[in-house]
């Protein structure tokens, strides 16, 4: 099999790619290891960014989420007994909206499948060869209930590596190649969906000396909330009374948050995480290939989005201009525009993260002081234009600058 671009994982960032690079006439491939039915089941984010809307509704894929997604205005701080909103229209103009991240898989996969499109599941690749030549290959296994087993070879001109932080494509690079950046938190999230009416229209992001708290939503019936736990925590050590009871506590709501069924339940380790660069030849990484942000202030889903904007973008360019002349182009500064974008968001998720949860330590001097350090920031925030509008200008969002030269 031949084809243009060949891309590893159906996730946002894969499924994204594929879109935009049809709508420049470029064909793509696109491998999942996983079956249809899984990938648009799966359940992660649910935040988009202003320019992950805008994207959708621009590029014919936003009309289910203009019908269905919740436009947020603000977000609510609740720390030492107080609440604090955030106005994002009135600091930034902008908004944000609940759509979860299943739902704008569900929407690309039909898009692509609509146009013509090759979206190969139950297709997991094995390898991948001859990265740095011109005509780099994928290895794959077609195997499971709904295929005929057989292994297959897809020969591209480009590589797109967005199969995830576990995936073959960042393996397949050098060791010495990469420069890995990382650190992982002393805590995880468990998260539930529950059966029952948010208790609140937005977001409730909740530092308590117990641990974070966060109120979410999928619907007018649906909640989705998470809660700061032990890194290795087994979801099994969390009956759905516990769960209630930890909620009430931390959140703090009184009589608003009204019990329900718990539909869905599970722990996201957190982590930060870069591999730099983000180009090796004929393959590039995208999203969590590239990149894991802890999930304090809903990025990671935006994040992969941006990179396969300016990934599209580039192959576009290429594509358009006489090879003879490449060079310089968006393509050979992808690994340096993404970058730079990325930190920013890394550095907005470390924050957002080291200000609402408790950091434990066997030195309890530690554990105080934190704690007043992170009511101190919060307090700051609450009386100061200048600390909201910061906090609400990454949260909806900071724009990808397209143009950004090699040597930054
Ligand atoms: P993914 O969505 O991981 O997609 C990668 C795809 O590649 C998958 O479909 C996988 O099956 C496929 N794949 C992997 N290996 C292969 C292979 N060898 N061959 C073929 N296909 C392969 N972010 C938030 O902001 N808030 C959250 O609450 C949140 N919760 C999360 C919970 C979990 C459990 C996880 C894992 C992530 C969560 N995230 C959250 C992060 C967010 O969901 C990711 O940043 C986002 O999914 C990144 O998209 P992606 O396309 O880069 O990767
Ligand atoms: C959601 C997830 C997040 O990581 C976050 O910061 C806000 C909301 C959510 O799943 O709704």
């Amino acid at each position: 099999m031949r084809t243009q671009v060949g891309i590893v994982g159906a996730g946002p960032a894969g499924l994204f790619l594929s879109h935009l690079l049809h709508l420049e006439g470029i064909e793509s491939v696109v491998l999942e290891a996983r079956t249809r039915h899984h990938i648009e089941n799966r359940i992660r984010a649910g935040v988009l960014e202003h320019g992950t809307v805008e994207l959708m509704k621009n590029t014919g894929v936003g009309a289910r989420l203009q019908r269905e997604g919740l436009t947020h205005r603000g977000v609510e701080l609740r720390f030492a007994g107080r609440s604090h909103r955030i106005d994002f229209e009135e600091l930034t103009g902008r908004s944000i909206t609940v759509y979860a991240q299943q739902e704008v898989v569900k929407d690309l996969v039909a898009a692509r499948l609509a146009g013509g499109g090759q979206i190969l599941f139950e297709a997991e690749a094995t390898g991948l060869d001859n990265i740095d030549g011109p005509h780099p290959r994928i290895r794959y296994r077609r195997e499971g209930p709904g295929v005929t087993a057989e292994d297959g070879e897809l020969v591209c001109d480009f590589i797109a590596g967005c199969d995830g932080f576990h995936g073959v494509a960042r393996a397949a690079i050098p060791p010495e190649a990469l420069t890995i950046f990382e650190r992982v938190y002393p805590f995880a999230w468990l998260g539930i969906l529950a059966q029952t009416p948010p208790a609140s229209e937005e977001l409730i992001y909740a530092n308590h000396n117990r641990g974070f708290a966060l109120l979410s939503m999928r619907s007018p019936q649906i909640s989705r909330l998470y809660l700061q736990c032990e890194p290795d925590e087994d979801p099994a050590a969390w009956p759905d009374a516990r769960i209630w009871e930890e909620l009430h506590t931390r959140l703090n709501l009184g009589a608003g948050l009204i019990e329900g069924p718990v539909l869905q339940k599970g722990v996201t380790p957190m982590r930060s995480f870069v591999a730099e660069p983000l180009r090796f030849g004929n393959l590039f990484l995208a999203g969590d290939a590239a990149h894991i942000v802890p999930p304090t202030g809903a990025k990671g889903l935006n994040l992969a989005v941006a990179d396969v904007r300016v990934l599209a973008a580039g192959l576009a360019e290429h594509y358009r201009r006489d090879r003879a002349q490449a060079g310089n182009g968006r393509l050979d500064r992808y690994s340096a525009i993404c970058l730079r974008h990325a930190w920013k968001v890394q550095r907005f998720s470390w924050w957002m993260t080291s200000m609402l949860h408790r950091f434990p330590s066997d030195n309890p001097g530690d554990n105080a002081f934190d704690h007043r350090r992170q009511l101190a920031e919060l307090d700051y925030l609450s009386t100061s234009r200048a600390a909201s509008q910061s906090l609400a200008e990454n949260y909806v969002g900071l724009d990808v600058d397209m143009d950004v030269s090699l040597d930054v």
